[in-house]
């Protein structure tokens, strides 16, 4: 079975996107024939004034799916850009796909509201959900491994898929979300970790930042002294304790809540188990930027394949369309 999943390339990647798409999609290697895909259009949809940033972002992104552990050997890994076919098929989707079912999309009307300083009363951007349905089809895949907020994106995409083949003939196969379980995953300041916040661990940061990000993270008020005992569902640390210790998690517990454990050594802890769960990424980022050309190599074999198949589909799409 085929699988299709996106990013847009928001650049360094941090533990929260970690644990909420790369460790699945790194998963999902081993049973599916996987695409990963750099949505740098999308991206253009909400930062098209400015794109300066783009070109760096994305490279910055691949490096750390590399690193991660998604594996050219097993999975495509290519730039939405780069396959022409994706933007054909986007715009012959875009032909007998309803305005009304754009205009309410959840995910429309929210950021409409929500995304300040940006005028995103464009074409491009109602049409986010339609590009990212061509994404899908293109590849015919079957699964696509979203969080929670990409659901109303794969409604629209199977409804598209549907009344193509209803309208033309049944060539797509209609697509399915496989969800992925997030954990609550707060930044260092308690908040959802999200860019925007500035509360991010990045999978890059050397082992020296993450120690002081850490330090800075507020854990349980009411432990002013070693002696306060220490409510740990309350605390940021803890949290991390929960998704990165989880071996030492009960140690962790008992010991904040009878003031066997001062915040300053938990924190040390959690810092050096990061660091230990992190060093493997660090190798691989480390060699990649070392040997630029490989990753260069990567994309463009993602590329190729990529391509092959876009094509493939995109002859069948205007052929029983009649065109
Ligand atoms: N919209 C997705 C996001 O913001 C990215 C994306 C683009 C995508 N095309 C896709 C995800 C196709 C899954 C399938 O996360
Ligand atoms: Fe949080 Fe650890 Fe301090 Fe308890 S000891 S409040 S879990 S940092």
């Amino acid at each position: 079975m085929r699988i299709l999943s996106g990013m847009r390339p928001t650049g360094r990647l941090h533990l929260g996107n970690l644990l909420g798409a790369l460790t699945n999609w790194k998963n999902l290697q081993e049973k599916y024939e996987c695409f990963y895909m750099v949505a740098d259009l999308h991206a253009l949809t909400t930062d098209y004034a400015d794109t300066r940033e783009i070109k760096r972002n994305i490279r910055e992104m691949v490096i750390d799916w590399l690193a991660s552990g998604i594996d050219p050997k097993k999975s495509t890994i290519f730039i939405q850009s780069q396959i022409p076919e994706h933007s054909e098929l986007y715009l012959l989707l875009s032909m007998f796909t309803p305005i009304p079912w754009l205009e309410r999309c959840p995910t429309y009307k929210e950021q409409l509201k929500e995304i300040k300083g940006k005028d995103l009363r464009t074409y491009g951007f109602l049409g986010y959900p339609v590009l990212q349905a061509a994404d899908i089809l293109i590849y015919k895949a079957e699964v696509v491994p979203v969080g929670e907020d990409q659901l109303p994106h794969l409604e629209l995409t199977r409804e598209i898929a549907r009344r193509f083949n209803h309208l033309y003939k049944d060539i797509f196969p209609i697509p399915q979300a496989k969800l992925t379980k997030v954990p609550r995953f707060p930044g260092i300041d308690g908040r959802k970790m999200s860019k925007s916040y500035n509360n991010c661990i990045y999978l890059s940061d050397s082992d020296e930042v993450i120690k002081e990000k850490i330090e800075e993270a507020i854990t349980d008020p009411a432990r002013k002294t070693l002696k306060d005992k220490g409510h740990p569902d309350i605390c940021t640390i803890f949290n991390f304790h929960q998704i990165y210790n989880r071996k030492n998690v009960k140690d962790v517990e008992a010991r904040c809540k009878k003031a066997q454990i001062g915040c300053r050594e938990c924190k040390r802890n959690l810092a050096n188990t990061l660091a230990s769960a992190l060093s493997d990424f660090h190798r691989k980022r480390k060699e990649l930027l070392e040997n630029p050309e490989k990753i260069d190599k990567i994309l463009k074999e993602g590329r190729k394949k990529a391509s092959s198949i876009a094509k493939q589909t995109l002859e069948e799409v205007k052929r029983v369309m009649g065109i």
